[in-house]
């Protein structure tokens, strides 16, 4: 095939099933966030590249590999959204939302872009559904977005846990990384090139590295649990506590640091509880700061999450979210006189938990029952005259003949 004619790699083509399956878990996502006191936000697919660059966090692999920036020919960077928070927070100072009723709490969904190397469950464009709570701090918020996300998931993944850790404030973890860079200097020797590089930019990162020699290293690194004030221990026991009583499983994982800047105190991911897939199906965390990150002159204390969707659908066996089947039917006539009375049917049956295929090619009752037989239907109506129709269940090839006002009745039955 011609190559321009091609999708770009990372992205998908939903049609059918796929498409079904995406809509399903986010009406399913949207609605349990409103049972839990959330309502919607759309903000723009593209923002100015400064919202992410200074949001997100220039060292992060999302700003420095992964975003997919232009400029317009008018001169305006911008960057297609690689994650959600940043624009929230940008739109809520943006908007004055200061001054309402503290918190904000929003859910949203879309698709984000990042230029990652797409496997099973990563894509280049991928859809997330996450809620932020913004402005307040109280661990019971923290909870409360931690058991939403937790909510959702469970019910396509029976096997899920809550991996969390606590990254204290700002100046604690400043005064902690001093410290971890200086002991990453003392053994860089032993380092690779990558965490070598890593150590002095995005030190917590190396923290979590996957190689080996690293890991040694790691092994006697400083803890950041010990730069702790009594205020962030007392916090991060308030959330563990309220997650005990929810009876939400959860690990607590010090090596848990995530991949944006903006995070402070708690932080989570949700993982597979068979301890080995490396598998982050969501996440968040506390992010304090990004307001003033962002140029605001005050902190928005806030607490959010997001959930990568594909991969929640690919890891739940595809249909745990999928609604029952509306019932569906072929709708046909044999002579084109009789279109219009199809589509009054279809118009009068909106209120119906009945959908209708018209078909509107001119057929014998015959072709018409093997045409919908071969596309999967189990019922069909053929439209004889103005007032009669016949009604045809394909499974038992049984017939009824029925008045318009008597239809309804059938179609149910
Ligand atoms: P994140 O961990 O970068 O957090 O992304 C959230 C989730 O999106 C991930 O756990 C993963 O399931 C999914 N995801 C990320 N990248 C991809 C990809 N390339 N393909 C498929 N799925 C992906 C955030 O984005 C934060 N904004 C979450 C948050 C909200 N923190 C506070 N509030």
């Amino acid at each position: 095939m011609n190559k321009k004619l091609q999708k770009p790699k990372g992205t998908r083509d939903l049609i059918g099933k796929t498409y079904e399956q995406r809509k399903a878990f986010l009406t399913f996502a949207e609605n349990r966030a409103e049972m839990y006191g959330f309502s919607g936000i759309e903000t723009p697919i593209f923002e100015h590249t400064e919202v992410f660059m200074k949001g997100v966090g220039e060292e992060t692999d999302i700003v420095s590999k992964e975003m997919y920036r232009f400029k317009t020919a008018g001169g305006d960077d911008l960057t297609l959204r690689p994650e959600g928070t940043a624009s929230v927070m940008r739109s809520y100072i943006e908007n004055g939302m200061i001054s309402d009723t503290q918190p904000k709490r929003f859910y949203y969904d879309g698709f984000y872009f990042r230029h990652e190397k797409p496997q099973k469950g990563r894509y280049r464009q991928f859809t997330q559904f996450g809620v932020e709570v913004m402005g307040a701090k109280n661990p019971a918020y923290d909870a409360l977005v931690i058991q939403l996300g937790y909510d959702i998931l469970k019910k396509g993944i029976p096997h899920i846990i809550v991996e969390i850790n606590e990254l204290g404030t700002q100046e604690e973890r400043e005064a902690y990384l001093a410290v971890l860079r200086s002991y990453y200097e003392e053994h860089k020797e032993k380092l690779p090139k990558e965490d070598r590089e890593r150590s002095i930019t995005n030190p917590l990162r190396v923290l979590d590295s996957k190689d080996e020699q690293t890991k040694e290293v790691n092994e006697h690194a400083p803890k950041l649990e010990d730069y702790f004030s009594e205020e962030s221990k007392r916090y991060f026991n308030e959330v563990i506590r309220m997650l005990d009583t929810l009876s939400i499983p959860y690990r607590i994982n010090p090596r848990l640091v995530r991949g944006i800047d903006y995070y402070e105190h708690t932080v989570f991911e949700y993982k597979l509880d068979d301890g080995e897939t490396d598998i982050a199906f969501g996440g968040g965390g506390r992010y304090d700061g990004l307001a003033e990150i962002l140029g605001y002159h005050e902190s928005v204390p806030s607490i959010g999450m997001a959930i990568g969707v594909e991969r929640a659908i690919e890891w739940s066996g595809n249909d745990a979210y999928s609604k029952e089947e509306k019932e569906k039917v072929y709708i046909c006539a044999e002579e084109e006189s009789l279109f219009p009375i199809m589509l009054s049917i279809l118009q009068e049956n909106t209120k119906h938990d009945v959908t209708f295929y018209p078909e509107f090619s001119i057929r014998k009752a015959k072709k018409h029952f093997e045409r919908a037989e071969k596309l999967g239907f189990s019922k069909l109506l053929l439209v004889k005259s103005e007032d009669e129709l016949e009604l045809r269940n394909l499974e038992t090839r049984e017939s009824n003949t029925l008045t318009r006002d008597g239809y309804r009745d059938f179609l149910k039955s």
